[in-house]
């Protein structure tokens, strides 16, 4: 008889409930309570994950009431939301997907799980696979951008880096995909808020990335708190139990939100919380999080007949499945058994300091007014976010919440002991006190250059950081104006550099910077990051993964939207446009300036005339015609040009990188199988369309900035 077997012939009804609960501890080291609940739930088996725990000690101490005074010694499986790192804090998803780089994903996941793991964790909820279209919504902070095929590629990485080739190894933890599926689409980018989205835009655009995790092996997956189209996630039988389990044949641990099988009620679908409970085991959920409605519902269910007792073990044995897979049962203390020497630590660092660096944007540099000059004597480091090495860490900093992290001011004056550094804030990032704008303006005089550093707060993005007007907040409008004004006047150049976790509306601030710096949040390492790219110890190679809007009101921008049957023509009045504002972004969906300057040209891409079972070698040749060596990252695009069904303008099928020295050419090869062309045809069932299609290569989306070429499906 295996284990589980054996386990499960003599579990009771209540310790098989306990084993679908998760429960929320304390979060530091200071003293494990268990919320709403005691230690002697653990003892007694009626409890049997844990989420929100930091730190060795505890996590084992926890598993010892588990393992050495629980009658059956199941041990427990203790999960945390490590996002973008674990103790040494990474740049926010949305600023690592810019990177553009397969195995820096990875890597990070990696790193982020072996720290994790040092802390006794088995398990993480991540990675967030939302593509999000509506910078007004603050989980994009957390997730991929606006991209489908690059959420995909970023959840094939991450599941790798977090879970490895064994799940049993100590340095691995359980990765979780979430949230399932399209959360990204609340409705005007408010939190928690309905979804409605059709069929087609969730199978092309939401569910791609949850496939590639599921194909990559992930171990768990979260459905998302919405309901999609009139039914909640948590209880989505087609999604959940027919697609998911049954297209996917996923059947790994699915674990709920946080409290989310209680808000059915809230939703209006459940009566009550047996109800709830019922609902959500018979879509799948696995585990309950915080809501405790499968420990206070199902027996009373199970009573009722309105769940099977098989239906509970389904469950059961899903999680105790799992728990093997991880080594817990063998050595339920491998993970967290030996600290992490520091050498380990500080190369860690150097990976954050190196992924930040890349994770930053330039979307301007007029005059090339960055790198700055070397002669440089003085420098203005103004603007609330200058000196705000705590915001730096972004949101969700788990366990890196006590961490130090470089500021800007810290970062600049380490690189640059030698210059007169002057810093002062302004203004505070919300306040309406402008009393600091003047003298934070006077300090421009004798400056060789000035560095304003503005944007949000770590905590304006994350979960339940919604914001109808993802601008500068409080007067750093003001501030942004009056030092640039000073500035200017006196020719010096202003260099901004915007801190958020979403692409901001920031028209005025883009036309009159000489030169603009997307830096997200960076993490641990920002300061020194952003020193390296500003003095040119490295070019800037970030993309932006979302389009920056030039209006609130363009919202949802992106690149890939399906074409009108009138599109915009400024010479005819009835055509598909805004009478105040253009319809392009800002900046384009993969935007971000280099040190040096590319050239494209001579795309070659063959066969001409291709079949399903082909692959398609594309070649483009670059010269850097620019000063200064830098990395281009090329991206490869497709469009149909007749379909049966409307296509996007654009579909992203590819990227790469080159680096060349200036004055060098070099080339860039790309390959795209042409079964990836294919479509979901008027009846969404996937089809291989013949007929011509554009393959498109450059810079960004940008559809000026595009070469192309036309082949043939056949
Ligand atoms: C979030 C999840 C997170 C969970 C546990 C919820 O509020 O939506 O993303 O994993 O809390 O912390």
């Amino acid at each position: 008889m295996s284990r589980i077997d054996n386990l499960m012939a003599r579990m009771t009804l209540a310790e098989k409930l306990g084993q679908l609960t998760m429960t929320a501890s304390s979060y530091t080291v200071t003293g494990p309570v268990i919320a709403g609940d005691s230690t002697q739930s653990i003892i007694d088996g009626t409890i049997g994950n844990l989420l929100n725990m930091v730190g060795a000690g505890p996590v084992h101490e926890m598993q010892r009431l588990a393992v050495e005074k629980s009658r059956l010694r199941i041990p427990l499986l203790i999960g945390l939301d490590i996002i973008h790192g674990h103790r040494t804090l990474f740049p926010i998803p949305l600023a690592e997907a810019g990177v553009f780089d397969e195995n820096l994903w990875e890597r990070t996941a990696r790193e982020a799980a072996r720290e994790g793991t040092a802390d006794g964790l088995a398990m993480t909820f991540a990675p967030m696979l939302d593509v999000s279209r509506d910078p007004r919504w603050g989980r994009t902070a957390e997730g991929p951008g606006e991209d489908s095929w690059l959420n995909a590629r970023i959840a094939q990485a991450k599941v790798r880096g977090f879970q490895g080739n064994d799940l049993s190894s100590p340095e691995a933890m359980a990765a979780c995909a979430k949230h399932f599926v399209a959360y990204g689409g609340v409705t005007a980018g408010r939190e928690y808020a309905a979804v409605d989205i059709s069929e087609r835009n969730l199978r092309e655009v939401y569910l791609p990335g949850f496939a590639a995790a599921v194909h990559a092996g992930v171990a768990t997956l979260m459905p998302a708190f919405t309901d999609l189209n009139g039914v909640p996630m948590t209880a989505h039988i087609p999604l959940l139990r027919d697609w998911l389990r049954g297209e996917m044949g996923f059947d790994g641990v699915i674990v709920s939100d946080y409290n989310a099988i209680a808000e059915l009620i809230k939703h209006g679908v459940a009566a009550d919380l047996v109800d709830a409970a019922v609902l959500a085991l018979k879509a799948g959920v696995d585990i309950d999080m915080m809501a405790d409605a499968y420990r206070k519902g199902l027996p009373i269910a199970l009573e009722q007949g309105r769940v099977t007792i098989e239906e509970i073990d389904a469950s059961v044995r899903r999680v105790l499945r799992l728990k093997e897979q991880l080594g817990l049962f063998d050595d339920p203390y491998r993970r967290g058994a030996t600290p992490e020497p520091a050498a380990v630590v500080a190369r860690r660092h150097a990976l954050a300091r190196d992924v930040a660096r890349r994770a930053v944007v330039m979307l301007k540099n007029e005059r090339d007014t960055l790198p700055l000059s070397a002669a440089a004597k003085a420098l203005c480091v103004i603007g609330p976010l200058a000196d705000a090495s705590t915001e730096m860490k972004g949101p969700w900093w788990g366990a890196g919440e006590h961490e130090p992290a470089i500021s800007v001011l810290a970062g600049l004056r380490a690189a640059l002991p030698q210059t007169d550094i002057r810093h002062a804030p302004g203004v505070a990032i919300e306040s309406d006190d402008e009393s600091g704008i003047e003298a934070a303006a006077r300090l421009c005089d004798g400056a060789d250059a000035v560095l304003l550093c503005l944007g949000e707060r770590a905590t304006m993005s994350g979960e339940a950081a919604s914001r109808a007007t993802p601008a500068l907040p409080g007067r750093q409008q003001a501030l942004a104006e009056a030092v640039m004004a000073r500035a200017h006047a006196l020719g010096i150049p202003v260099v901004a550099i915007l801190f958020s976790g979403r692409p901001l509306v920031v028209p005025w601030l883009s036309e009159h910077a000489d030169a603009l710096l997307a830096a997200w949040f960076l993490g641990v390492e920002a300061g020194h990051a952003i020193a390296d790219v500003v003095t040119g110890q490295v070019s800037p190679v970030g993309r932006t993964p979302m389009s920056w809007p030039r209006a609130v009101g363009q919202v949802p921008i992106f690149y890939g939207q399906r074409p009108s049957g009138r599109p915009m023509n400024p010479a005819d009045y009835f055509t598909s446009k805004y009478q105040d504002v253009d319809n392009t972004p800002l900046y384009a969906f993969g935007h971000g300036l280099t040190y040096g300057r590319f050239s494209y040209d001579d795309l070659q891409v063959a066969p001409p005339r291709v079949r399903e079972q082909d692959t398609l070698k594309i070649s483009v040749s670059l010269r850097n015609v620019g000063a200064r060596e830098a990395e281009e990252t090329v991206f490869l695009f497709v469009r149909a040009k007749v379909s049966r069904v409307t296509r996007p303008l654009l579909e992203l099928k590819g990227y790469a990188k080159l680096r060349l020295k200036p004055g060098e050419a070099g080339s860039v090869d790309l390959e795209l199988r042409a079964a990836e062309l294919r479509l979901l045809g008027p009846d969404l069932q996937p089809l291989f369309e013949t007929g011509e299609v554009e393959i498109l290569v450059g810079p960004s989306a940008e559809q000026t900035g595009l070469l192309r070429q036309t082949i043939e499906l056949c």
